[in-house]
């Protein structure tokens, strides 16, 4: 097994490092003596351009960094990832959603040798669900699709519907529901007609008890409503193509247990993405992620965007001991951006034990969270600024827009660089209130444009990023047990909420189901 990061020479190194200098770091000082400090910590990735040079680190920083990725044999794991090996060992299988916008054909030297026929039949399914979605999105009388599934079955095709508005295919409203909360549900149906909606009964597993009652209820309703051609009317994106049969949907697109939840909207997941956007848009979302898996693949290691972020994580992680990243999006599209890579990066390293099972001694995945700039800074940018935390920013941004108000993205834009400005340099004033301290971090991310393509790459960006800092702190990034508990005593409670027995239930939970019950 690859050493963890904590067990290389360089870990001793880093932390004489952040002793002796990194702690301290100062970066408007930084910057007046490194001329080149833009240049050394800028970068263009395919369709994304990183500044990180306003982060508390320097070029001996970065170096002892990569030389402790070299120690963990960072290279060796990620081809291991992109060849298709089992590297999610609990449960023994591929992560290979790079396979999902792999060009047909294509072939890589690493490769498994059941990869070739995944790759052939990857395609096959996405040229059936393309012309799927062009089909749906010809039919005029279809005018609502109205997704059902939760997690990654929601958050990234979600994220992207809402991201590739100015793509979107006119006279089609896209609905998503996720929450057993009826009120949610409720709200979808009282905008629909039965005979005029497409419901996308989207889950990997078709078990999850969300999106099954939702989808039951759905269905309920539909046949109240006097529906009846189910197999128009509803179809299912799922692994479990046999379960959704039994379960009464006829249509299907089917993907394979390697992909993992929260890597699934380049699979039939992304079929309410692809009625969108169309064949070509979607084919271009695949591209964008695949120039990104790419970059990933081949770029040497100090070059390479998405290890470069997951060194900065570490480093702020375990050496500065940030718990957090607000992430800030200055495009309303990218509203549900957050949530998204909420769940890639704390479903896959929110975890406390090693792929050995070893308690780990350092911390691991920071808290994300975040709203679109401006909004943001009318609410919590204040602590930011002026709080007790230090917590780095991550601004993405996008210089064209598409809504021909140029005033407004001029302003949006000045907003973004400001933020990053003023959280660097701070004021000084005598008075405390009004003192900014300034040196606090912020990455900026930069898109040319929102198109289905620089999406791609952004999301694979967030993706490969996640799998190097797990594969640093030497973490199974493809599993999720701990959602299981939480799953289980929901049923059982259930059950209690009917009858309203609290026997052998802790005092808490006992008092609190009294009053539901
Ligand atoms: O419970 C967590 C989880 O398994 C996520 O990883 C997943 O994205 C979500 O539930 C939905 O699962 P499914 O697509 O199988 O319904």
């Amino acid at each position: 097994m690859a050493l963890r990061c904590d067990e290389t020479p360089q870990w001793v190194a880093l932390q004489a490092h952040f002793s002796a200098q990194g702690r301290s770091l100062d970066l408007r000082r930084s910057f007046a003596e490194d001329a080149d400090r833009f240049a050394h910590f800028s970068m263009q990735a395919p369709q994304v351009f990183a500044d990180l040079s306003k982060n508390l680190w320097d070029r001996q920083t970065e170096a002892l960094l990569l030389q402790m990725a070299q120690a963990c044999q960072l290279e060796r794991q990620r081809d291991a990832l992109l060849g298709g090996q089992a590297v999610n060992t609990t449960e023994g299988r591929a992560a290979m959603h790079t396979l999902l916008r792999r060009p047909a054909g294509r072939h890589l030297p690493g490769d498994e040798p059941w990869v070739a026929a995944a790759l052939a039949q990857v395609h096959a399914t996405l040229d059936a669900m393309l012309a799927y979605a062009e089909a749906v999105r010809a039919d005029e009388a279809i005018t609502d699709v109205v997704n059902i599934g939760i997690g990654g079955s929601d958050l990234g095709p979600q994220m992207a519907v809402l991201a590739l508005e100015a793509q979107r295919v006119p006279g089609k409203r896209f609905h998503f529901v996720s929450n057993i909360d009826g009120h949610e549900l409720h709200r979808v149906l009282r905008q629909v007609q039965p005979e005029r909606t497409l419901f996308l009964v989207a889950s990997k597993t078709f078990t999850t008890q969300e999106t099954m009652t939702n989808a039951r209820s759905a269905l309920a309703w539909f046949k109240a409503q006097g529906g009846s051609d189910v197999a128009r009317h509803f179809t299912a994106l799922t692994c479990n193509v046999e379960a959704a049969r039994a379960w009464g949907i006829t249509t299907s697109f089917g993907f394979w247990d390697w992909v993992g939840g929260r890597y699934s909207l380049w699979s039939a997941i992304g079929l309410p993405i692809a009625i969108a956007i169309g064949r070509e848009g979607f084919r271009a979302l695949l591209a964008g992620a695949h120039a990104m898996d790419e970059h990933f693949r081949t770029a040497p290691l100090h070059a390479n965007l998405p290890v470069r972020l997951a060194l900065l994580d570490i480093w702020y992680r375990n050496f500065h001991g940030f718990s957090s990243r607000c992430i800030a999006p200055y495009h309303a599209g990218l509203r549900r951006l957050a949530a998204h890579w909420q769940q890639v990066e704390m479903e896959s390293n929110g975890k406390r034990v090693d792929k050995a099972a070893r308690v780990l001694p350092l911390a691991t995945a920071p808290v994300l969270w975040g709203e679109p700039g401006c909004n943001g800074q009318h609410a919590f940018f204040q602590m930011l600024h002026q709080g007790t935390d230090v917590l780095p920013l991550e601004i993405v941004a996008v210089r064209q827009h598409t809504h021909g108000l140029p005033e407004h993205h001029e302003m949006l834009l000045a907003n973004a660089l400001a933020q990053a400005q003023a959280l660097m340099l701070g004021r000084a004033s005598a008075d405390g209130h009004r003192h900014f301290p300034g040196n606090r971090p912020s990455s900026f991310l930069l898109l040319e444009a929102l198109t289905p393509q620089s999406l791609g790459a952004l999301m694979a960006l967030q993706e490969h990023r996640v799998f190097t800092s797990g594969s640093l702190w030497g973490i199974n990034s493809f599993d999720q047990w701990g959602v299981e508990l939480g799953k289980q005593l929901a049923q059982d409670l259930q059950q209690r909420l009917r009858t309203g027995d609290a026997s052998g239930l802790d005092a808490s939970t006992a008092g609190l189901l009294k009053k539901l019950a």
